[in-house]
Order: C-alpha cells, then structure tokens, then sequence
C-alpha cells in the first residue's frame, strides 16, 4: 500500500524565476495538500548531505554547487498515493522529456535546473521530510 505524503522542494533557479508561487498552484490544484513548507538557503554541506545517496554519480559535485547556490522551497505534501502522482505532476528528470502539462515541462531550464525535486519512494518522503521539518512543525 503506497503512503500518503511525499516531499518536494522548489529550486533556486525557480525560485530566482519568481516560479514558486505557480508551481505550489499547480501542486494544490492537483490535489496535494501542504503539511510544511519553508524557505532557506542549504550550505554546500546540507545539499550534499541530503543528496548523499547520488555521491558517487559524475553531476553529484555540480548537483551539491547548485542546490546550494541560492534559497530553495522545501515542502511536505499530502495526497492518497502521494509519491507516484507527484512525480507525474513534475514529469521526467529531463525536462525535453518531460510530457506536456508538467511542472518541469513548464517551468525546468534543463536536467540540472529542473525547477523541482520529488521523492523516488515512501521510504525516502518520509527521510527526505525529517531532514527538514520536525514532527511538531508537520500538519
Ligand atoms: P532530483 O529529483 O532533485 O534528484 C536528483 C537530481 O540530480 C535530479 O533531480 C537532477 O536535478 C539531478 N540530475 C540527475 N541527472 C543529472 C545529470 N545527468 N546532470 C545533472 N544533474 C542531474
């Protein structure tokens, strides 16, 4: 049985782009429902911490400089099956594969930059969640 919440994060280039607030309509829109969200800028220590499981990939120093390199949106969302929807509301990694209608069709610049994060499975939600938010702070 898949969970009920997953964790995402708008990235700084979205960010910078004034993308966030449209992308968290999106996510509303479509049925998600905020639990946390906050606003802060990771150090290259943090973003390498919560990417840690990429270390050993070839972008994994590219994907740490960037996602420290300016304020990110980090979220907690709840929806019944929340992990597999949101990642067909985002679409693909690439965004010149991602299908039409999808967050990162509309709003990602490119593999990198692509505008959000979301959780690969429960397990990882539920970690991903607790790296930033207390339990007091979920709701
Ligand atoms: P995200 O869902 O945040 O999880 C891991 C991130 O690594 C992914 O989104 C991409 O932004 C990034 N990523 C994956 N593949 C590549 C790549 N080939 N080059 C650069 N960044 C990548």
């Amino acid at each position: 049985m898949s969970g009920n919440r997953t964790f995402t994060m708008v990235k700084p280039e979205a960010v910078e782009n004034s993308d966030s607030g449209a992308i968290l309509a999106k996510i509303e829109e479509a049925g998600f429902r905020i639990v946390a969200m906050k606003k802060l800028h990771l150090s290259a220590e943090r973003a390498g911490k919560f990417y840690e499981v990429h270390n050993e990939r070839p972008f994994y120093g590219e994907l740490v400089e960037y996602m420290s390199s300016g304020p990110i949106v980090a979220v907690v969302l709840e929806k019944s099956n929340a992990v597999a929807d949101f990642r067909t509301l985002i679409g693909a990694t690439d965004p010149s594969e991602a299908a039409d209608g999808t967050i990162r069709k509309l709003f990602a610049e490119s593999k990198a930059k692509n505008a959000v994060h979301g959780s690969d499975s429960d397990e990882n939600a539920a970690i991903e969640a607790s790296f930033f938010f207390a339990e007091l702070e979920q709701f």
